[in-house]
């Protein structure tokens, strides 16, 4: 059976390993069955990236990736020439290397240095520099408040969307989650979703009104490539080089 090399990663395999790989499953599946612990959020249905690998040898010999495959993983980050997703690769004829990226977005979040280096009350704390919110901005949250009554506040978070990377999510809070962030901005209280904040850090929340269009925009440093509609984007490499 071909062996699959595994470079270390600090998190995943510190001391890197070498597996016989079992054909018919995935690379995947195959590091998973010997207690590598590589990330497969989506469980291996290609729609997410966690499981992103790069093949440092014997990329020449993989099936080619399909079109699926190539769409998410522009959207990896860490993305190389060799880069593929672990869960679509299948039917190994050559033994291979691979290298895990040094960071997922699920590990991202947990190097937010605010995660790690204020106490459990701050913790909880936005500060300016993590996020603001517009005066205009604050008076439009305060009439969506309105028109939901009970709700604490509202709830800022990340999604994958299937349009060009991630876009945002608004939510009213009516039951605090203790891992987010929180601020009060003029009397309305934000929450951002522990996991998100890297990714929104300088942002500022604001609302413009053009002739009868109106909108709540984010102003994000971090966003890189928007898509044509605006609805979804993809962030540029700023927040990782901030951790190292
Ligand atoms: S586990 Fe999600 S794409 Fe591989």
């Amino acid at each position: 059976m071909p062996k699959i090399t595994i470079l270390p990663h600090a998190e995943i395999c510190p001391e890197g390993a070498v597996v016989e790989a079992e054909p018919s499953k995935s690379v995947c599946e195959n590091l998973l069955d010997n207690n590598i612990l590589v990330e497969h959020a989506c469980e291996m249905s290609c729609a997410c990236t966690t499981c992103h690998v790069i093949v440092t040898e014997g990329f020449d010999t993989l099936e080619e990736s399909s079109d699926d495959e190539e769409d998410m993983l522009d959207k990896a980050w860490g993305l190389e020439q060799r880069s593929r997703l672990s869960c679509q690769l299948r039917n190994l004829s050559n033994d291979i290397t691979i290298q895990f990226p040094r960071y997922t977005i699920n590990m991202v979040s947990e190097l937010h240095p605010n995660k790690h280096n204020l106490d459990a009350e701050d913790k909880k704390s936005l500060s300016k520099d993590d996020f603001s919110v517009s005066s205009s901005a604050v008076s439009h949250l305060v009439e969506m408040m309105k028109s939901n009554p009970g709700s604490n506040g509202i709830r800022i978070s990340l999604k994958d969307s299937g349009c060009s990377g991630y876009a945002y999510n608004l939510d009213y809070v009516k039951d605090e989650d203790p891992n987010d962030y929180h601020g009060n901005f003029s009397g309305v209280d934000v929450y951002i979703k522990d996991t998100s904040l890297i990714f929104l850090k300088g942002t500022e929340l604001d609302f413009i009104q053009e002739g009868v269009n109106h909108n709540l925009v984010f102003k994000n440093p971090n966003v890189e490539n928007e898509c044509g509609c605006g609805e979804s984007f993809t962030f540029s490499n700023k927040p990782f080089a901030e951790l190292k």
